[in-house]
């Protein structure tokens, strides 16, 4: 159903965009056609980089006319190649990297308005500005935009105490498939006016609209926060940990990131000017944050005595809270420096998995082994966000595989974990999305009428499919009886 774009629309779209908001240039889009792990390339006859809300309407209405599909893409951190556009070309790039106004901060209202390419690390220094701060953060804060983040419905360190985007987003202005824009900003805590278009659009991956602004919550600043690391024996003793740390600091506790041994080794390799927080071995840590308000006592105190408890009783093996800022950011850049460790460590298959919180422990104990067993050589290497019953289940390549091995072996491997989630009820994406990666795994695992319901809604808003194709949405293709990816 889609066109590549004629030279007369990209000549209208050269004249309307200007030099800055249009280019052909290999040396300006080489960059932008790799995901972040460089595990998919992608060809687009031009990437359009608009400035404003009435451009992108216009991109949209003009590439409507002719069919034309666009890839929606922000920071490019996307982990399952999301905003890389499909290999065989004809899809126009739309960064929205140029939409970089926040068009207010109040802490009246406790909001922020940021338009699309906000980068997230420029949202935190804004908000600190007026004594908020916006309470989603990951390791990729320095390029991730507001606009992929929403599209993602992203994760991160902080979903414990504040959720995910869907729960910090207030409001939305989008442009929809046929060039209308949808103006949902104003944060209206009622509203029953039917389907919820801005819930929709969160985690849509731009298969549905392209967002241009998003209206985002804003918390008090933190006045003190504790950092601690922790080494424990197992993830089920981390666990029971967190849950008293729940009843010992309530609330105050707001990130619990279970990191092994063996990811803690890879960043002390591969990530320079890091060094292990305790002196001695323990097969599992934990980072922990807990913190108050401005003009509450710190929690240094109450975080302590707990870890102390924790101690005494054999709990946890040994723990030490952060003494400076410095110490604080030096224990979370080991926490945020895994996948790049990773990256560079060799060959790895990854996946985002989440089942229920309390058989987290379990299962990733049981799936590990199951794994090591049937592909000998690999090793699970399973982090992350314990607390929210996702980890990052990544199985590592036998010794000495290439590259190759992530074509000819892996998928295998991710087959097998994926069936192991699915027994137990869990998600196959639980916070990076399906993008390209994990298309024909959702078709082969979701339900029907979760499948259903998706292309159903897929093919009402974007009837041309010229939305993001091949991503996300599983679309049967009854000519070629195969995905359309
Ligand atoms: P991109 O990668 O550019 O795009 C992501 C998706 O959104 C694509 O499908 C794209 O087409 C679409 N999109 C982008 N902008 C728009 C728009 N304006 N309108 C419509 N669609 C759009 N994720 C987590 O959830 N938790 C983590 O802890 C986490 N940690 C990470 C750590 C590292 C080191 C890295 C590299 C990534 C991490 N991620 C994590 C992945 C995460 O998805 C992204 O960081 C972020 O959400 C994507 O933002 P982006 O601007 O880079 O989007
Ligand atoms: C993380 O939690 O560090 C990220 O989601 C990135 C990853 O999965 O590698
Ligand atoms: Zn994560």
């Amino acid at each position: 159903m889609a066109n590549p774009p004629s030279m007369q629309l990209l000549e209208t779209l050269a004249a309307r965009l200007g030099p800055k908001g249009f280019t052909r240039d290999e040396r300006d889009l080489t960059p932008w056609l790799e995901d972040w792990r460089g595990r998919y390339r992608g060809a687009a006859a031009a990437m359009l980089s608009p400035s404003t809300t009435a451009e992108v309407a216009e991109i949209v209405r003009l590439c409507a006319a002719e069919r034309v599909p666009l890839v929606p893409q922000g920071g490019n951190t996307s982990m399952v190649g999301g905003a890389t556009p499909p290999a065989q070309g004809g899809a126009l790039l739309l960064s929205l990297r140029r939409m970089t106004a926040i068009r207010s901060l109040s802490d009246v209202s406790n909001s922020a308005v940021c338009e699309a390419g906000v980068i997230l690390s420029r949202l935190h220094e804004a908000a600190a500005e007026v004594g908020r701060r916006f309470p989603l953060t990951l390791g990729a804060r320095g390029s991730a935009t507001i606009g992929g983040l929403v599209s993602t419905n992203a994760g991160g360190t902080q979903v414990l105490r504040f959720g995910t985007m869907r729960s910090l987003v207030q409001g939305i202005e989008a442009v929809l498939a046929d060039g209308s824009v949808f103006d949902g900003l104003t944060p209206l805590k009622k509203d029953n006016r039917g389907y919820d278009l801005r819930q929709l659009l969160i985690g849509a991956e731009g298969t549905l609209g392209i967002v241009t602004a998003a209206n985002l919550k804003l918390v008090p600043a933190i006045g003190s926060r504790s950092v601690a690391w922790i080494g424990l024996s197992s993830a089920e003793a981390a666990l029971r940990l967190l849950r008293e740390l729940e009843v010992s600091l309530g609330d105050a506790v707001e990130s619990f990131e279970l990191v092994p041994e063996t990811a803690l080794d890879l960043v002390l390799a591969h990530v320079v000017g890091t060094r292990a927080p305790l002196g001695g071995r323990h097969r599992w840590h934990v980072l922990a944050e807990a913190t108050a308000p401005a003009g509450a006592p710190s929690p240094e105190a109450e975080l302590g005595k707990a870890l102390g408890e924790a101690l005494e009783r054999g709990l946890i093996e040994d723990a030490v809270i952060a003494s400076s800022e410095a110490q604080a950011e030096a224990f979370w850049r080991i926490r945020d420096s895994i996948s790049e460790a990773e990256r560079k460590d060799g060959p790895a298959a990854k996946h985002d998995i989440s089942v229920d919180v309390a058989a987290m422990p379990d299962f990733m104990t049981g799936a590990a082994a199951a794994v090591e067993a049937r592909f000998p050589g690999t090793r699970v290497i399973a982090f992350g966000h314990l607390g929210d019953g996702n980890v990052h289940f990544n199985v590592r390549a036998p010794e000495g595989a290439g590259p190759e091995w992530l074509e000819e072996a892996a998928p295998e491997v991710t087959r097998f974990v994926h069936d192991l989630v699915t027994e137990a009820g869990g998600s196959i994406s639980a916070e990076h999305g399906i993008g390209q990666m994990r298309l024909s795994e959702l078709a082969r695992l979701a339900d029907p009428a979760r499948l259903g319901a998706m292309r159903a809604i897929k093919q009402a808003l974007d009837p041309h499919g010229i939305m993001n194709p091949g991503k996300l949405v599983p679309l049967f293709d009854l000519a070629q009886g195969s995905l359309a990816e």
